[in-house]
């Protein structure tokens, strides 16, 4: 998906260890559509080479406000009036300290300081050791930064190159790229805060086997990080998938319906929008064993018997704020035949406003899909794209629906 097509991207790189991403970052935004002209401070160089920048952005690097290459020896002001973005990752504690006072010594914080800021946004990736990222100095910079206009994304947790653990490493690559390109997608959930489930449960059977449906959870992820793109705050209830969570999205870990329930029921009081994207089993065996069950000679299969789970969607539904609009429910279907007749007749027994038909065997897994939206009053069809398409499709749909008051 090429979702920084004519994207122009000024990309800085000022001092830290963290600059060995940045050469990743770099193919990452080139490969989705971008064009990237890399600025990099003294300190950046003695990370890693403008050499491997320039090799990876297919420009030459400037690292010098003396740079007389452009014929109005104004590399500052041209950078930041041609950038649709500027991106500073890593973005060190004293860079930041230095942006907070407007100071201008270097040509980075030249062109952010230049930049016709009501136009070009600038994004900071703050990577540092912990104690310097815990400092009361560095947390007041960043406030200050961020009433000044910035976009501050997160720091990752974890193991640090000086050794110790903790706040301050810089995301990696590919959460940097979905940081920007969501600076880019209109924010028409604002304010929302929407609830998502995904992928399958898992209904054990005994402490090593189970049954469970089949689901990757790829659609669900999608639909939550188009949520997130979108402005609205986040919280994805996921059963058991190999995904990483969306950046900026709250993840709440499942196995079972009955958790699956229990996390949907912890916060879905809070939530304006709920999006049940999730293949919740039907069944569940009635108790499970807590040994293994072991073959015991006779050639039969043990007995198992099973129970309804509860459909967590009819119930959330059901519940006063959905019916009093307070909350806007939206299930999935996915159906091996007969799309629209299945979609259709699962929106009026589910009771939801809004219905999501897909074709199940022919997405399970994949990266792209077809939707196919039911309501009262008829239907739409999302042809067949990358899920995080249609995903943003669906947000767009959703928040268009929000804002319109309901047909009688
Ligand atoms: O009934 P069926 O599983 O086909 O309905 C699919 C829709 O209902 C999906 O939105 C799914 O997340 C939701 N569902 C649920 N709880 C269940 C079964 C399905 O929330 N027990």
């Amino acid at each position: 998906m090429q979702d920084l097509a004519g994207k122009h991207i000024v990309l800085g790189l000022s001092g830290g260890i963290a600059c060995y991403k940045s050469a990743e970052l770099c193919r990452l935004l080139v490969k989705a559509g971008a064009t990237v002209q890399v600025v990099m401070t003294e300190a950046a160089a003695q990370f890693i080479t403008p050499v491997t920048m320039q090799a990876l952005s297919n420009r030459p690097v400037v690292t010098s406000q003396w740079d007389a290459r452009a014929p109005n020896n104004m590399a500052h002001i041209n950078l930041g009036r041609e950038a649709d973005a500027v991106l500073i990752a890593p973005a060190s504690a004293d860079l930041m300290a230095k942006l907070v006072h407007g100071r201008a010594d270097d040509v980075l914080t030249l062109l952010c300081l230049a930049r016709p800021a009501e136009r070009v946004p600038l994004l900071l990736a703050p990577a540092m050791n912990r104690e310097m990222w815990a400092h009361p100095a560095t947390q007041r910079n960043l406030t200050q930064l961020r009433a000044d206009g910035a976009v501050v994304l997160p720091v990752g947790q974890g193991d640090q190159a000086c050794g110790e653990t903790g706040d301050g490493r810089m995301l990696e690559p590919e959460q940097l790229l979905q940081g920007l390109m969501a600076q880019f997608q209109p924010k028409l959930l604002a304010g929302h805060r929407v609830l998502v489930t995904a992928g399958p449960t898992f209904e054990a059977i005994d402490p090593v086997r189970g049954i469970t449906n089949h689901s990757s959870g790829k659609m669900g992820f999608a639909v939550a990080r188009a949520a997130q793109e979108a402005g609205a705050e986040v919280t994805l209830v996921a059963g058991p998938v190999h995904l990483p969570t969306p950046l900026g999205v709250r993840r709440v870990n499942v196995q079972s319906a009955l958790q699956m329930q229990a996390a949907v029921q912890a916060e879905v009081d809070r939530a304006t929008v709920f999006v049940a994207a999730a293949a919740v089993a039907d069944w569940r065996p009635a108790t499970a064993a807590d040994q293994k069950l072991k073959k015991d000679g006779s050639g039969l299969p043990p007995a198992l018997h099973f129970v309804e789970n509860p459909d967590i969607l009819a119930g959330v539904a059901a519940s006063d704020r959905a019916r009093r609009g307070d909350l806007f429910c939206v299930g999935f279907a996915a159906e091996s035949h007969d799309l629209l007749a299945h979609a259709q007749a699962k929106r009026v027994r589910k009771n939801v406003p809004l219905l999501v038909g897909n074709i199940g065997p022919a997405t399970f897994g994949q990266d792209d899909n077809a939707l196919l939206l039911v309501d009262a009053h008829g239907t739409r069809e999302l042809p067949h794209a990358p899920k995080l398409d249609l995903a943003r499709q669906l947000v767009a749909d959703i928040a268009r629906r929000l804002a319109t008051p309901p047909r009688a």
